[in-house]
């Protein structure tokens, strides 16, 4: 019999896709679930012709596959996948491969790295981006761990990824939870980015642009150096029917977001680190927020009286701020990941990441491109270095000011604009006035502060 080269467990939307992609790409595959429904809904595709088989059965499933083994896990995030790893260590033989494909914790990764390594197994903790339709098709991937462990998949992951200008959407990304970092902070950067978007079709509405005219606005930014596949997504709802027949789904969606937590690990971690992202911690606040509704419909007031803005104007002003929120957000996320590189010993290449999210992963878009280009040419680390973006940075943070402007000015909340623009305002001033907070601190707990003009640390004894 035939045996597969790989495995998969986990056959819900996410898992069927994969295993049909890397079916697709000539590899014999094997997938797992122990619900038989799933089983059956992978068995309606045309097995044969994918040289694909389906089992409940994980002794079945394991000796399905070639040796060395190679198994990745599409299960939730979780205790799930240590019950899963539990379950397969008594039926696997040294040098069989682990790979998990969830949002796992990058700590959790780390912790079944060690423990599997010990058992003489490998892991790899891989972030896999780009949704169902990702997986079908051509998913952005992160592999983390050992580069050994990396090797034995590298193969399969290069066929099955999204390519951008024939390059594979895949490259190892360093040491033990590189891989899940580099996936969460991706998450955050998402948030980011859909939160800017967000506050930007509030305003259009705000000032009493319909969906159809903020849907011609995205679809002529996606045009143009904004290209990327949140702003497409974003037209193409703006123009969605509701099926209920009551005008346009998107005016009938409660505003009330939910997260799974990996925008949430993104800030907490950047806070442990102590490294400024403040427009991914505002995007995450923005969703806790949204989340009081019934506290929101009671404290609600009458906004200023607005004043009469005209499209083309508002347009010009949505394109540069959204340009100048997308690359801070990629500034603040790419500088996280550098930072946490060194902290962790991850090893990881930027450059590396820059090029894998290209294509097939969520926050995806042309500027990502450019950014490449950058980080190759110069040997920079944060974006605000970047002689390509710093003209364009300028130029573009003149509509984010002006936004930010309108906003507030309308007490309309425009918080991850803001926070993005206060980044970029902080980053460019030489003075700070946290002088006066190192004052206050040292008046009332006498923690010192180090003066401009002698080294040294001092006291005073201040008084009122
Ligand atoms: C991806 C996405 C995905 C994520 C969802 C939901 O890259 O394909 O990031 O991994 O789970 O976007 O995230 P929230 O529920 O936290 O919004």
């Amino acid at each position: 019999m035939n045996k597969s080269s790989f495995g998969l467990i986990g056959l819900g939307v996410m898992g069927r896709n994969l295993l049909l992609n890397v079916a697709d790409h000539g590899f014999r595959v094997s997938g797992l679930d122990l619900d038989p429904k799933q089983v059956s809904a992978m068995q309606s595709e045309r097995l044969e012709e994918h040289k694909l088989e389906a089992f409940t059965s994980t002794d079945d499933f394991i000796r399905s596959l070639s040796s060395p083994r190679t198994i990745m896990l599409l299960v939730p995030a979780g205790t799930i996948v240590d019950q899963v790893i539990e379950s397969l260590i008594p039926k696997l033989d040294k040098g069989d491969l682990i790979i998990d494909g969830g949002n796992s914790h990058f700590l959790d990764t780390e912790r079944r790295e060690q423990f599997l390594n010990s058992k003489g197994l490998l892991f790899l903790g891989t972030g896999v981006s780009g949704g169902a339709q990702g997986a079908r098709k051509g998913p952005s991937i992160m592999p983390g761990g050992a580069l050994e462990a990396y090797k034995q998949v590298a193969p399969i992951f290069e066929a099955i990824s999204a390519k951008y200008q024939g390059e594979s959407c895949v490259s190892y990304v360093g040491r033990a939870g590189a891989g899940n970092y580099v996936k969460m902070v991706h998450n955050g950067i998402e948030y980011a980015i859909m939160q800017s978007i967000a506050e930007v079709y509030a305003l259009f509405r705000s000032f009493g642009f319909s969906n159809a005219e903020i849907k011609l606005a995205f679809e002529s930014f996606q045009k143009g150096r904004l290209s990327s596949f949140l702003i497409e997504i974003t037209a193409a709802i703006l123009g969605t029917k509701d099926p209920e027949g009551r005008g346009e789904l998107i005016d009938n969606i409660l505003d009330k977001a939910k997260q799974k937590g990996t925008g949430k690990w993104t800030s907490q971690n950047a806070m442990d680190l102590g490294i400024a992202i403040p427009s991914i911690d505002m995007a995450v606040s923005q969703r806790a927020l949204s989340a009081l509704k019934e506290l929101r419909l009671q404290l609600s007031e009458n906004k200023a009286q607005l004043e009469t803005i005209d499209f083309n104007t508002l347009s010009k002003q949505a394109e540069k701020a959204l340009y100048a929120s997308f690359a801070i957000a990629y500034g603040q996320g790419l500088h996280q990941i550098s930072e946490a590189s060194k902290v962790y010993d991850y090893q990881i290449d930027l450059l590396s990441v820059i090029k894998l999210w290209r294509g097939g992963c969520i926050i995806q878009s042309e500027m990502l491109g450019d950014l490449a280009v950058s980080f190759e040419k110069e040997a920079i680390e944060h974006i605000f270095e970047s002689s390509h973006f710093k003209p364009t940075l300028k130029e573009t943070l003149e509509g984010l000011r002006e936004l930010v402007l309108l906003g507030t000015k309308h007490a309309l909340p425009v918080g991850t604009l803001s926070s993005s623009l206060s980044y970029y305002d902080a980053l460019h001033s030489s003075e700070l006035p946290v002088n006066l907070v190192q004052a206050q601190r040292d008046f009332f707990g006498s923690h010192t502060f180090e003066r401009k003009d002698q080294p040294g640390i001092f006291h005073h004894d201040w008084s009122l």
